[in-house]
């Protein structure tokens, strides 16, 4: 190992056995130290929850936890949020830069001509209970399309990757409104092709076929906007989770069935549902004190929902965006007074000002003003996950294609630090305490 550079050397020193091992650099953001060849010393490294562990190299998404800042392809998401729309930034996570107007229209034209389910799955739909939540069906339906699209299990073919992406990006809004429409016990509204993504899942949501339904520009754009926040956001569990399914080279849905799986917890994804339930349990600001306490409450597992986060320890960016969103959709609506938002700013107030948050820095996440804009929208507190699940599809397929075209794939194995009983022979039955 003596040929690593001194500036790219890293020294381990186990016991009386010096390890030399090299470092990696990023275009932004701090090196890490490339452990790979630990293994051939007979070690190995021990990182449960990957606490400090880089799984992958990726040029999609950065993030700065400690500055709150966030980057698709290297532009914040900020000005992603204030000038472009959803579509464009799938195109954008998917190829690395952003479309000509040319490129955009095909994008789109692509996208809108792939949102119909094949008509078999409708009976998929009707197997399950009434009230299955439309996680539970989308983890399923995601799952089945596998089945239905063979073809799109040659993931080294990269004509079927690219149509595999298409189909995932167009049909899932479908799969979600459906999940939605078949609790209500309504009927299945088709996906209308002039109209824009976000535009189009509302329809699919909320119309019906009895009565014409156009939502407002204002409200198209929170959703637009919704979907562009939860669009990527590295290697966090979900994305974590397909590029493992994906690392074995199965299929595209499945790996992306099983992203949705791992979405679903209220530790991930499940938190903007999470969020709503807790500000309609506390009800009246009033009420606020008592509920930091419980959070703060080591005895207690409860934790305030929409606040902390793994990578952030400073405000996150999209929760300061989502705030304004929050103003914008309820002032159009003329909901400003909405006692929801209302608990939601005192809640933030008092718990930026508590020791306990700033001391472990936790800071409201995406998750905590989503879920008020996804309620204004008249959208069900079962369906916001799905939402996320809908937009970070976007990500999942940026994601698993960078992986499974990148050379030098390795199939994902970790290792474990063994803890259960050293080698005993076997006892027969009756000889058993
Ligand atoms: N309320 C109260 N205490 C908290 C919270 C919270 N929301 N979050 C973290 N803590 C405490 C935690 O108890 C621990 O305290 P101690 O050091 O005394 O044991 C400390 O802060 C560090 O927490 P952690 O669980 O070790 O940190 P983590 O990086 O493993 O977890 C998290 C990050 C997001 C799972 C966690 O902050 C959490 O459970 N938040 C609430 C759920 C939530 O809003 N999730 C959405 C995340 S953003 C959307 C997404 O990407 O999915």
């Amino acid at each position: 190992m003596n040929n690593i550079p001194p500036q790219n050397r890293a020294l381990l020193r186990i016991g009386d056995q010096n390890i030399e091992l090299p470092t990696m650099s990023g275009t932004l953001g701090p090196d890490v130290i490339d452990t790979r060849a630990l293994g051939n010393h007979g070690h190995f490294t021990y990182d449960p929850g990957f606490l400090s562990t880089a799984s992958c190299t990726s040029s999609i998404t950065y993030i700065d936890g400690d500055q709150g800042l966030l980057y698709y392809r290297g532009y914040p998401i900020e000005q992603l949020a204030e000038h472009a729309d959803f579509l464009e930034v799938a195109y954008l996570l998917w190829h690395g830069e952003l479309p000509n107007a040319d490129q955009k229209r095909e994008f789109d034209g692509l996208v809108s001509h792939h949102t119909m389910l094949h008509d078999q799955m409708n009976h998929l739909f009707c197997g399950f209970r009434r009230d299955a939540h439309p996680m539970a069906v989308m983890v399923a339906m995601i799952g089945a399309m596998a089945a239905f699209y063979p073809e799109s299990g040659d993931v080294g073919d990269p004509h079927q990757r690219e149509i595999s992406m298409f189909r995932l990006l167009a049909k899932v809004p479908t799969a979600a409104a459906w999940s939605y429409k078949y609790n209500k016990g309504e009927p299945f509204m088709y996906p209308q092709n002039r109209m824009s993504y976000a535009e189009n899942f509302l329809y699919m949501l909320h119309a019906n076929p009895c009565e014409s339904y156009q939502p407002s520009p204002t409200l198209v754009r929170a959703l637009d906007r919704i979907f562009i926040l939860h669009a990527d956001h590295e290697q966090n569990a979900s994305t974590s989770t397909v590029r493992l399914a994906g690392s074995s080279y199965a299929n595209p849905f499945a790996c992306i069935a099983a992203g949705i799986a791992c979405l679903w917890g209220p530790l991930h994804g499940g938190a903007n549902e999470a969020v709503l339930r807790m500000l309609e349990e506390i009800g009246d600001v009033n009420r606020i004190g008592e509920i930091i306490q419980r959070a703060k409450d080591k005895t207690n597992p409860f934790r305030l929902m929409g606040f902390g986060h793994r990578v952030y320890k400073n405000m996150d960016p999209r929760a300061a965006i989502m705030r304004q969103t929050c103003h914008e959709v309820l002032d159009e609506l003329g909901l400003h007074d909405d006692p929801l938002f209302r608990i939601a700013l005192k809640l933030e107030q008092i718990a930026l000002e508590d020791d306990y948050f700033i001391d472990k820095k936790l800071y409201p996440n995406v998750d905590f003003y989503s879920g008020i804009v996804l309620r204004a929208l008249g959208i069900p507190t079962s369906m916001f996950t799905a939402i996320f699940a809908l937009a970070r599809t976007a990500g999942w397929i940026a994601q698993w294609s960078e992986m499974v075209s990148t050379p030098g794939h390795k199939i994902a194995r970790p290792r474990q630090l063994y803890t259960g009983p050293g080698r005993r022979d076997f006892v027969p039955i009756d000889r058993r305490g």
